[in-house]
């Protein structure tokens, strides 16, 4: 059975993950979110965190000795290694599957392109949290329109269930969740919330605070396997 996310299939989490290897590109990212690694441990910064471009002798190795890829790595954007595209179509070529995490917004739309088009079969998960003029205010420093509008794009070159919008729930997005399912919806793209553990570490609980716990106001309903479906606003 080919690769599929169980975002896709609704399983429980980590299922068809199993032998993937997890892969950043590079110690790259224009980004800093708020929570990422690089930003709590390196302050965001390219010169700080440890790890180069990936060469190709060394992608050689990692597709001859792997059949999954999860191109997402813990502290870089793989949209900013310039052979994203060449890395995609070997593992096309090979038959072999692939997810991709991007975020980043920082290259020519042409990049992206290149990118669909080296591998209709990879599944991308786009980290747009909440309406695209909004995004940024945990994804510092992303232009949320145009990375929103490569994954409208990325319809046109991805199969079907191969483009998938994840939504990491704050206080600022809270309220936008049925309207951003909707759009979801509307333009055939997978609609993938998640709750972050690594948010409530924060432990704000100022209301008030954008960044703050939505545990208080929302009462997100899940399936069997724990996975976000639908969600209930408690004040209503
Ligand atoms: C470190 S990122 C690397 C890939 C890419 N730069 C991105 O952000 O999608 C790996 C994964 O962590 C997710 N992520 C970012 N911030 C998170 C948070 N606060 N809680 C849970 N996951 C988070 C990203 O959306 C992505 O799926
Ligand atoms: S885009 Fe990904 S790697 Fe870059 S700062 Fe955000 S979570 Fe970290």
């Amino acid at each position: 059975m080919p690769y599929i996310p169980d975002e896709v299939l609704e399983m429980p989490q980590g299922f068809f993950f199993r032998g993937a290897v997890n892969l950043d590109l590079s110690n790259k990212c224009t980004l800093a979110c708020l929570a990422c690694v690089r930003v709590s441990n390196f302050q965001g910064s390219n010169k700080l965190v440890p790890g180069h471009q990936m060469t190709d002798h060394e992608w050689s190795l990692y597709l001859e000795k792997f059949d999954k890829f999860t191109i997402s790595g813990q502290s870089s954007d793989p949209i900013l290694h310039p052979k994203l595209d060449k890395i995609l179509s070997d593992i096309h070529r090979a038959g072999k599957d692939c997810t991709v995490h991007v975020a980043a917004s920082h290259k020519p739309e042409k990049h992206f392109i290149k990118c669909f088009k080296a591998n209709p079969n990879a599944f991308w998960y786009f980290g747009i949290d909440g309406l695209p003029k909004d995004s940024h205010k945990y994804r510092i420093n992303q232009d949320g329109e145009k990375i929103f509008k490569m994954m409208l794009e990325s319809r046109k070159y991805l199969n079907e269930k191969r483009t998938i919008w994840q939504y990491l729930v704050f206080n600022y997005n809270k309220y936008d969740l049925n309207e951003c399912r909707n759009i979801a919806e509307k333009n055939n793209i997978v609609f993938h919330v998640l709750e972050s553990n690594r948010i409530k570490e924060f432990s704000y609980s100022d209301p008030k605070n954008e960044m703050g716990t939505v545990m208080k106001d929302i009462k997100f309903i899940k399936n069997e396997y724990g996975k976000i479906k639908d969600w209930k606003y408690l004040n209503d």
